[in-house]
């Protein structure tokens, strides 16, 4: 593995600070420092010290991306391009998306190869937050927001949970949901005789999107940010 992806994947930094530590001799690969962030390393038998912080290698990586529109939420489509396409291929190839984003939904997602994070995640039981950006096509009224966030139904007759609205006018907002049905928040304003012109996920659990990741953007996330995740799959 490159030492500049070990020390992006435990968390310390990006790859052009890294690549500047590399350069300024702060980065020693078993005590000898290392000349090039390109040089190969074992992660498991190397010893890699980081600005004086000794690297751990990772056994999951995690991902946010902030997805563009027309990506599809999935590792593979025949017909259209992936979220994991935009990821470096060995990460692309480990990851898979936890949950899905329609297409033209853009935003927040969380990409790993730990399964059963994801699956905790996801878990309808555990109610995990995810916050979206919207706008509608018509003025939603006091009456139908209320609506909204008490349930309404959708596909199959299911009732949505109670769910929140912060809304900014008649026809923005931010919406919180608790749970993560095909289409939910399309399908919500659909019930209320409205209909959604736009949709960005902002947050997803205890995680907002980092503003300075532009579209199409990625980056692993901290330790810090997998500890709180951790928290919210518990
Ligand atoms: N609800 C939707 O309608 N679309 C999404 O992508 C996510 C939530």
């Amino acid at each position: 593995m490159r030492l500049d992806k070990l020390i992006a994947n435990a968390g310390l930094a990006s790859r052009s600070e890294i690549s500047k530590a590399v350069r300024g001799g702060r980065v020693t690969v078993n005590g000898a420092v290392a000349k090039t962030p390109a040089l190969q390393v074992d992660p498991e038998c190397d010893a890699v010290v980081y600005c004086g912080k000794s690297v751990c290698y990772r056994e999951h990586i995690y991902i946010m991306l902030n997805k563009p529109e027309d990506y599809v939420s999935a590792t593979e489509d025949k017909n259209a391009p992936v979220v994991t396409d935009l990821l470096l291929p060995a990460d692309g190839a480990r990851v898979h998306p936890c949950g899905r984003l329609d297409k033209y939904t853009l935003g927040m997602m969380i990409l790993t190869d730990d399964g059963e994070m994801s699956h905790r995640l996801l878990a309808p039981a555990r109610h995990v937050p995810k916050s979206y950006r919207y706008r509608c096509e018509l003025p939603l009224s006091e009456g139908d927001e209320k609506r909204l966030c008490e349930g309404v139904h959708i596909e199959g007759g299911y009732l949505t949970k109670p769910c929140e609205i912060n809304a900014e006018s008649e026809f923005e907002g931010v919406i919180t949901i608790h749970e993560g049905k095909y289409h939910q928040i399309k399908q919500m304003f659909g019930a209320v005789g409205n209909k959604i012109t736009y949709l960005e996920r902002i947050s997803f659990g205890p995680l907002p999107l980092d503003p300075s990741l532009g579209r199409g953007e990625w980056r692993y996330l901290t330790a810090d940010e997998i500890a709180l995740l951790a928290e919210a799959a518990k």
